[in-house]
């Protein structure tokens, strides 16, 4: 297939068509699913543009294209990995044998060989694993900066892992696969990013957030940090690794963190608290209110995590975070597009956040934070298809309630709608719509060509920040993928046949 290799040809030619002046988007007469066609293929696009792109070291994922005003030119452990991830979503999803499957497995190899050259020889001790972020020639970034960030590790364990299995079940060469991943005497790979995991001085020590700005212990570190050593025990009985050293150290780092993961939840606050052991860096965040909640259960929802997606923690954490940047956000205040469909609010990072994209000034929502709601709410519906049923306890009610735009009060007492109940239909209905107007946010102040930045003005709606953030790009290919499955279960249940669509403008009585 040359889709893929006329997207990369093509792209220094949007880049120079695309550079006008970005304005909110025009409105064609298009509706949500067009546009999102559109702009899922223009992130796939941009992604895959930003690995390895022209003077970078193979392998190296720009965090965006802006090389100042702010410089986002470097590759971060984080930001690669997670968008490595989604590359490896591209190859999970591609068919074996097509260039684009070689394509994207070229693509992860490279990626894997290229944390290998930045984990061995060390870099700086141990300790140099829980480095932030590397120039593009693959030397270190040695100027002040928040380190280390005890994330990244785990998040590129758990990318590569991902890319092993996948790899393996489509029977790719094991053995060049152990040498460069899990070789041995173990000195890159997967092991020394989990034994760094581990250490309670190292990884399971104090560290600075996946922002950048906050030293302490994190729900966002130790959610991913989990879900890594969860894997990573998967993998190593996959390799018949029997080094008990290795899997003891993995097993104590794994209890020590569901032991810690529930000390996160504040039953005063009525949410997950994301910074526990405040130990230095910016001291803000009164609220301890953070979208890197939902980042944390989304990153992690293939591992089954002690917090998913589902769990009532995350569930009051979502709708206090969507009450929290409604109100603060101007651009918020409206409602419905010009085409007369839903808009959700735009969410931030926090709401005590100064960081305006270049410097300090006032926070603004984030593309990738505003597309993980979206997903997240599919994933809820994803579940309850799966689940054939709907189970409104007390705890979930009004989270099911302001999903699904019920405006009963909770239930005293938990009781299911089966999916062969006509509620069970109007109710996915109407919490997929509700997950659409995230998205129809972020189409609101998406720029017609597509090109997304990290933040939206919050009184403009202009995008704002670093140009062609990968992140971004990423978010809009998993916040598709996500409705995708959505769409996918209808499709295939009978329930949800064109002749049987509910009417999702009844008034809902879930009682
Ligand atoms: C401050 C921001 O808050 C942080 O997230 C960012 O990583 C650094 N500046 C560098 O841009
Ligand atoms: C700032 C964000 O806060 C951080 O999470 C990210 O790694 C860098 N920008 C690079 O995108």
């Amino acid at each position: 297939m040359q889709l893929l290799y006329s997207l990369l040809l093509l792209f220094p030619l949007l880049a120079v068509l695309g550079s006008a002046v970005p304005t909110r988007h025009d409105y064609e007469d298009d509706d949500l699913d067009a546009w999102l066609a559109r702009q899922t293929e223009f992130a796939v696009e941009g992604l895959l543009a930003n690995i390895s792109p022209e003077g970078t070291m193979r392998g190296v994922v720009v965090a965006a294209t802006s090389r100042d005003h702010p410089n986002y030119w470097y590759h971060w452990t984080r930001d690669s990995a997670l968008v490595m991830s989604v590359t490896n979503g591209l190859y999970v999803r591609s068919s074996a044998g097509t260039e684009a499957s070689q394509l994207l497995q070229t693509r992860m190899l490279e990626f894997v060989t290229l944390a290998r050259h930045l984990q061995f020889p060390p870099r700086n001790g141990a300790e140099g694993l829980g480095e932030p972020k590397f120039n593009v020639d693959g030397t270190t970034f040695t100027g002040p900066w928040g380190r280390p960030q005890n994330d990244g590790p785990a998040l590129r364990a758990l990318t590569i892992i991902q890319f092993a299995e996948e790899y393996l079940a489509r029977g790719g060469d094991e053995t060049l696969l152990r040498e460069l991943l899990y070789p041995a005497h173990a000195r890159w790979g997967i092991k020394p990013d989990l034994a760094f995991v581990a250490s309670p001085t190292l990884g399971l020590g104090l560290g600075f957030d996946l922002w950048e700005e906050v030293k302490g212990h994190f729900f966002y570190t130790r959610t991913v940090q989990h879900a890594a050593l969860v894997a990573g025990q998967r993998f190593a009985a996959t390799m018949g690794d029997d080094d008990s050293w290795y899997w003891a150290d993995l097993e104590r780092a794994r209890q020590h963190l569901e032991a810690a993961l529930p000390n996160h939840w504040s039953r005063a606050h009525g949410h997950i608290i994301e910074t526990l052991n405040w130990a230095g860096g910016v001291d803000n965040k009164a609220s301890n209110l953070d979208a890197a909640t939902l980042l944390a259960v989304l990153h992690t929802r293939r591992e089954n995590g002690l917090f998913s997606p589902y769990s009532p923690e995350i569930q009051f954490t979502f709708l206090r975070l969507i009450d929290a940047f409604e109100s603060l956000y101007p651009i918020n205040g409206e409602k419905s597009d010009p085409v007369g469909d839903p808009l959700a609010p735009a969410l931030g990072r926090y709401a005590e956040d100064v960081y305006d994209g270049y410097g300090k000034s006032a926070g603004n929502p984030w593309v990738l934070l505003t597309a993980a709601a979206a997903e997240y709410i599919y994933a809820s519906i994803t579940q309850w298809l799966k689940e054939g049923e709907i189970t409104v306890a007390p705890s979930s009610a009004r989270f099911i309630n302001r999903v699904t735009g019920n405006h009963d009060d909770a239930p005293l007492c938990a009781f299911t709608i089966p999916q062969h109940d006509p509620t069970f239909r109007v109710l996915v209905s109407n919490a997929t719509r509700f997950a659409d107007s995230f998205l129809n946010r972020v189409r609101r102040h998406a720029p017609p060509d597509g090109r997304l930045s990290e933040q939206i003005n919050r009184e403009t709606g202009f995008m704002q920040g670093a140009s062609d953030l990968t992140w971004s790009y990423a978010s809009i290919v998993t916040a598709n993928w996500a409705r995708e499955e959505v769409k996918q279960q209808q499709a295939t249940s009978s329930l949800f046949r064109q002749d049987n669509a509910p009417d999702n403008a009844l008034p809902v009585a879930v009682q």
